[in-house]
């Protein structure tokens, strides 16, 4: 895994945004995974502005988001759907048909589920899944003990989870039980995968994944188990990593590595190295 500290949450959300960025510019069509929450915030103001400023064009981009709450609907201001039409969506140039959030309020959920898996293949796949986690390491909402290999599916929310996503809600009771969430499995099978986090109450989930065992306890942990994982935190979510020091000197030997710039020189470095 690539490991890169950066100073602040800001710095976090312009690091993502230059990656997602340099995605869309080298594969204009590019299919995205998209998280919410308060982590990707400061990654869409990012992309918006680039939109804005820099023409970043999202006309043929599609999206897929990792989860959306059971019993909400698309309007509804607490579903992640509306969360991501205020944040993203109305501020871009994507089509609408281009963008995919799991239905709150299907009549079926086990055909939605399989339809939902259906059409991320049928679209070539995600290039690049951006991921949050949660205090108690999940993804998307894999809550701890979730299969590994898990597909798109309802889970059962972990109490931790609806005490922290309650500050969306007016009261604790309103947070919903049930979501319906990409799995571990589905994530996993992302051409590249960009883990972002911020903030102390981070810390020991960050540590647990990149740095302890794979375990389902802690399902950002299978992400050890993929060729392409980039991490960026800032310095409160990294500072529980017992291998900080190597994650730093790996950086400042490779500046940009992460937007793949510094492949040449990297190749050129070993060569020299080896002979
Ligand atoms: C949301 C999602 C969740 C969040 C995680 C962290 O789509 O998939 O896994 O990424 O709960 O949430 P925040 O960023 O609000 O701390």
């Amino acid at each position: 895994m690539e490991v890169i500290v950066h100073q602040d949450y800001e710095s976090v959300g312009r690091a993502a945004a230059r990656i997602v960025a340099q995605t869309l510019n080298s594969k204009p069509n590019a299919v995205l995974g998209l998280a919410t929450g308060s982590t990707p915030l400061g990654l869409y103001q990012e992309l918006v502005r680039m939109h804005r400023e820099e023409g970043l064009d999202f006309s043929q981009v599609v999206t897929f988001n990792l989860d959306e709450y059971v019993g909400l609907t698309k309007n509804d201001p607490r579903s992640y759907y509306h969360f991501m039409r205020e944040n993203l969506f109305r501020h871009v140039n994507i089509s609408p048909q281009n963008i995919y959030v799991p239905s709150g309020t299907t009549d079926n959920y086990h055909a939605f589920c399989a339809w939902y898996e259906r059409r991320i293949v049928e679209s070539g796949g995600i290039d690049l899944q951006v991921l949050g986690i949660g205090s108690d390491g999940h993804i998307a909402f894999n809550e701890p003990s979730s299969s590994l290999g898990s597909r798109t599916r309802i889970k059962t929310l972990a109490k931790q989870t609806i005490e922290d996503n309650a500050r969306f809600f007016d009261r604790l009771e309103d947070v919903p039980i049930y979501a319906i969430t990409m799995g571990v499995g589905t994530i996993l099978e992302a051409r590249r995968i960009l883990l972002l986090a911020n903030g102390t109450k981070k810390a020991p989930a960050v540590a647990a994944a990149i740095e302890g065992p794979i375990t389902s306890r802690i399902t950002a942990s299978a992400l050890q188990m993929h060729a392409d994982v980039t991490c960026l935190l800032d310095e409160a979510a990294a500072s529980q990593l017992e291998m900080i020091e190597y994650y730093r000197w790996v950086q400042a030997k490779h500046p940009g590595a992460a937007l793949r710039v510094s492949r040449p020189h990297f190749q050129r470095q070993i060569a020299h190295r080896m002979n």
